[in-house]
């Protein structure tokens, strides 16, 4: 069973946005599976790689459109999005160092993102729609 399973109630109303939000949520699960199933240190960092640059292409997107729709909280989320990153760099450190991915580190990435997604990204919904993009 997956770790985190998509259903509306992670749903910001932006098309593009869920998409890119289940991308995230594949590679989260997919990080599960590896750990899981033991896969090797080369597999288990090609992964976390993979899933901190999409996360980089998924905060640029937000932050592009929160500055082109007027996000009056942009701050915040920029600010959420760099602890963030800022973690997940500190999570590849250790994955290269050889430590294994621990079950701690698929709660934080499951807890951080489903919380960030209907805690903040929800609140940009009515912004982005009103600038047409659906
Ligand atoms: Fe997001
Ligand atoms: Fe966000």
């Amino acid at each position: 069973m997956a770790l985190i399973e998509w259903s509306s109630n992670l749903s910001v109303g932006v098309s593009e946005m869920d998409d890119q939000h289940k991308k995230l949520i594949k590679m989260i699960n997919d990080l599960h599976e590896a750990m899981k199933t033991g896969k090797g240190k080369e597999i288990t960092a090609k992964i976390v790689a993979d899933l901190i640059n999409y996360t980089h292409t998924h905060f640029s997107a937000e932050e592009k459109y929160m500055a082109q729709f007027k996000y009056p909280d942009i701050d915040k989320q920029k600010a959420a999005h760099a602890a963030f990153v800022k973690k997940i760099s500190d999570i590849q450190k250790s994955v290269n160092a050889g430590q294994l991915v621990t079950m701690d580190v698929m709660k934080f990435l499951n807890s951080w993102l489903t919380e960030h997604i209907i805690g903040m990204d929800k609140k940009y919904t009515s912004f982005f729609n009103g600038g047409g993009l659906k």
